[in-house]
């Protein structure tokens, strides 16, 4: 079992997910407070239909990123939260949240990484051709969208996809391995290994992944 702050800016879709997994049981994992920037985030009302705390801390009016991540650590620290899951949060954090939470940080992009990182994603990708898209769970660390990866899952991209059609069956993979990503973080089985994360009793034969043409 796993204590978990997220964090949010938006829609919050991720969130439900991974609220969904929780009330179904599984997930091994207590939502202990939900912090958005953003007053008007939809996720917070998902996270209050699901009777989880929520904050709202405004990132304006403060007078660095730094001063920002001090009070979101304050807050997370002050809810017992010891897994902090970015889901659509779109500040960008510093050393002092990584450093409250050494290892403890898990992001989702909406891109096979190290593809694509940054904004509009799937739009990058689209643009640039691929033929297979997809969605990954990393740790943070202080580059944007970079740690070290937990899980990817893939897409294959059709002729007729648009960015809008794309990012709404990557958002479907990111539902399942969000919560995916937590739940092995939750039994203890994620080590970190320079850039590689050892996931303990892996299931996965290595395999190709075609699509069909
Ligand atoms: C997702 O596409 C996620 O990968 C990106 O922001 C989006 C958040 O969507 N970081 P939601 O707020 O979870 O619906």
């Amino acid at each position: 079992m796993v204590t978990a702050g997220v964090l949010i800016s938006g829609s919050g879709t991720n969130l439900q997910a991974i609220l969904d997994r929780v009330a179904d049981g599984s997930l091994d994992c207590r939502v202990a407070i939900v912090v958005s920037n953003r007053a008007a985030a939809a996720g917070l009302d998902r996270a209050r239909r699901a009777a989880v705390p929520t904050r709202v801390l405004d990132h304006r009016g403060h007078a660095s990123r730094e001063a920002y991540d001090a009070t979101l650590v304050a807050a997370l620290r002050g809810a017992g939260v010891e897994l902090v899951v970015l889901a659509g949060f779109d500040r960008l954090v510093t050393r002092v949240l990584l450093e409250a939470f050494p290892g403890r940080v898990m992001n989702i992009h909406p891109a096979l990484l190290p593809a694509f990182p940054g904004l509009h994603a799937q739009r990058q990708a689209l643009d640039h051709g691929v033929r297979i898209a997809g969605a990954t769970v990393h740790f943070v660390d202080e580059q944007t969208d970079h740690g070290p990866i937990i899980l990817q899952g893939a897409v294959v991209v059709g002729p007729d996809d648009t960015p809008e059609t794309l990012a709404r069956r990557i958002l479907e993979v990111e539902h399942t391995i969000y919560p995916a990503a937590i739940q092995l973080f939750a039994q203890g089985r994620l080590t970190i290994v320079g850039r590689r994360v050892r996931i303990t009793g892996e299931r996965d034969e290595p395999r190709p992944l075609l699509p069909s043409w």
